[in-house]
């Protein structure tokens, strides 16, 4: 029997599978390329870029909860001009690089687009709206459908490169968010970035991060960003990248029913270094087993199947 046929299509980037690592958990592929040949990868999303160099916040950075992590790393990077190099090593893999973009205005995420626009290594941007470790910044662009579709609107006079828009979900309705994006100009939407939350060490009877907020990651998100890829893809045309608590094949194929046209893999990578690859071979198996030719035809399935 044939394998079944894992390409997609996301944003007018072709993709040898619909898996990748999500942006902030695989750095710039190289502390993985010892464990597996990053071929395997559909795609790489890379850390978040910011114009300039940032350190992040200060330590404490990183708690653990049940079925997750917390994290307030805000943003650490080696900024735009030193990420050019690391990206163009990455892009030798063969595998297609989308850029993760941070700014705490319109102007820095701009900035970002034009120290990197000229480089082919990058196939596309992933434009953060969302990050809830930077006080001054991602929060507010990704809550507020108007301030989106401006941001949008602005980045796409700045590339011809394609623009996928990574939503929060620290909204209180994720569809609007995502459908100011589509009319902004986006690409394809990617959903959904880390959900707020805190903790508390009850000995030192104060908070455990120094940021005090921090991101919630891992499995314990899963039903909350199924939900909102199946919400999503309801209400755009644009194809979606859904993560959030994926780490296996198991649950990359339930978002791919839910209506993903791919999927990004972020905590798990630390828990599991290979999830990325298992994932590929697990949804592979899937298909053939239950005679799919193709992976898009389980895209929405379970939309089908519902209604
Ligand atoms: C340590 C860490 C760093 C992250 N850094 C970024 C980032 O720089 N930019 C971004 O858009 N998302 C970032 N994220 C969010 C992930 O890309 C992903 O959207 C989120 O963790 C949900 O997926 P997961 O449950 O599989 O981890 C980060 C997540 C973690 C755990």
């Amino acid at each position: 029997m044939l394998s079944p046929d894992l390409t997609v299509k996301i944003a007018g980037v072709v993709l040898a599978n619909p898996v990748m690592p999500a942006s902030g958990c695989f750095g710039y592929g190289e502390e993985y390329a010892p464990f597996f040949d990053l071929r395997r990868l559909g795609a790489i999303v890379v850390k978040g870029t910011t114009a300039e160099p940032c350190a992040g916040n200060p330590p404490p950075r990183l708690a653990e909860t049940p079925g997750g992590m917390l994290n307030a790393i805000g943003l650490q990077n080696p900024g735009a001009v030193a990420a050019r190099e690391k990206i163009s090593a990455l892009w030798q893999s063969s595998v297609p690089v989308i850029v993760n973009v941070s700014g705490h205005s319109a102007a820095q995420y701009r900035d970002v687009i034009e120290l990197l626009d000229d480089l082919a290594a990058v196939a596309a941007y992933e434009i953060n709206i969302s990050c809830p470790n930077v006080k001054a910044g991602g929060m507010a662009f990704g809550t507020d459908p108007a301030v989106v579709a401006g941001l949008v609107r602005e980045l796409r006079g700045a590339t011809k490169k394609p623009l996928i828009i990574k939503l929060s979900p620290n909204v209180t309705d994720i569809t609007a968010i995502a459908r100011a994006a589509e009319e902004g100009g986006a690409d394809a939407l990617s959903l959904i970035n880390t959900l707020l939350g805190m903790a508390i060490d009850i000995e030192r009877r104060r908070p455990v991060l120094a940021n005090l907020t921090g991101g919630l990651s891992g499995p314990a998100i899963k039903p909350v960003a199924l939900r909102m890829v199946w919400q999503v893809t309801s209400a755009v045309e644009i194809p979606v990248i859904g993560m959030g608590g994926i780490s296996g094949a198991r649950d990359a194929l339930e978002f791919l029913m839910a209506g993903a046209s791919a999927v990004a893999i972020g905590a798990a990578n630390f828990t599991n270094p290979l999830v990325c690859p298992e994932t590929v071979e697990g949804i592979s198996d899937y298909l053939a087993e239950h005679g799919f030719a193709s992976v898009k035809e389980i895209v929405g399935l379970a939309k089908k199947e519902w209604s």
